[in-house]
């Protein structure tokens, strides 16, 4: 099978098997800072990956529901975390509606995807948040185009923050942050780049 024969979860899969740890296996320290300061909930993280930023969150008392495509970053993030109170769950969100308002915070970091499919994923996201609650929004920012770092290639799937807030209705909405963050990271050649991400935070106002 060649790659445009291969589905999305097939490609992922395949990214995945690749690669043993293919992103930074630290939690992400924009959730961190964002989410240590809330009560916790119930969560819901889109694209978790290996699971590094579900199992923080689990290990600070949130009820995690955690999905991504790829069924073999599923395996490893339950593997690395048996003890955590994570709910692992193998869905394409292009195609998989969550609960509707049933979390207090929902997280995706570094799912990109060109305009029309985020318009979608991001409204799936925002109708998960229940009223109160929480949603955070972290991807590669387009200023990173203008660096050495290898970003995707169709640099249609990058956005800023001002983009994605501009999905949400400001009659429900509360923006708390929408930022460009620097961050000091290295490129493939080890060479000292900053980066920024994009991100989101907005609060789903009380009905
Ligand atoms: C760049 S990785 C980021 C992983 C993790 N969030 C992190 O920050 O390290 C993107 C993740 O999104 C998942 N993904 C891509 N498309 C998806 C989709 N349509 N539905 C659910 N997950 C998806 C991939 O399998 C991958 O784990």
């Amino acid at each position: 099978m060649n790659q445009t024969e291969m589905s999305q979860a097939e490609l992922w899969d395949a990214r995945y098997r690749a690669h043993e740890a293919p992103w930074d296996p630290e939690p992400n320290p924009i959730l961190e800072a964002e989410a240590a300061g809330l009560v916790s909930g119930k969560a819901l993280e889109v694209g978790c990956g290996e699971g590094s930023d579900a199992v923080w969150l689990a290990r600070r008392g949130w009820q995690v529901m955690a999905v991504d495509i790829s069924q073999v970053a599923l395996n490893r993030g339950r593997q690395a975390a048996s003890d955590a109170s994570v709910e692992w769950r193998q869905a394409d969100i292009m195609n998989w509606e969550p609960p509707n308002e049933a979390f207090d915070l929902v997280a995706a970091h570094f799912l990109h995807f060109i305009p029309a499919d985020r318009a979608v994923a991001f409204g799936r996201l925002a109708r998960a948040v229940r009223p109160g609650g929480r949603l955070l929004y972290v991807a590669h920012h387009p200023l990173d185009l203008r660096t050495t770092l290898r970003r995707p290639p169709n640099p249609e799937v990058l956005h800023s923050a001002e983009d994605v807030a501009a999905l949400l209705d400001p009659n429900d909405w509360e923006i708390l942050a929408q930022d460009a963050r620097p961050r000091l990271v290295k490129d493939a050649d080890g060479n000292p780049v900053t980066a920024h991400d994009a991100v989101l935070l907005a609060r789903r106002l009380p009905g």
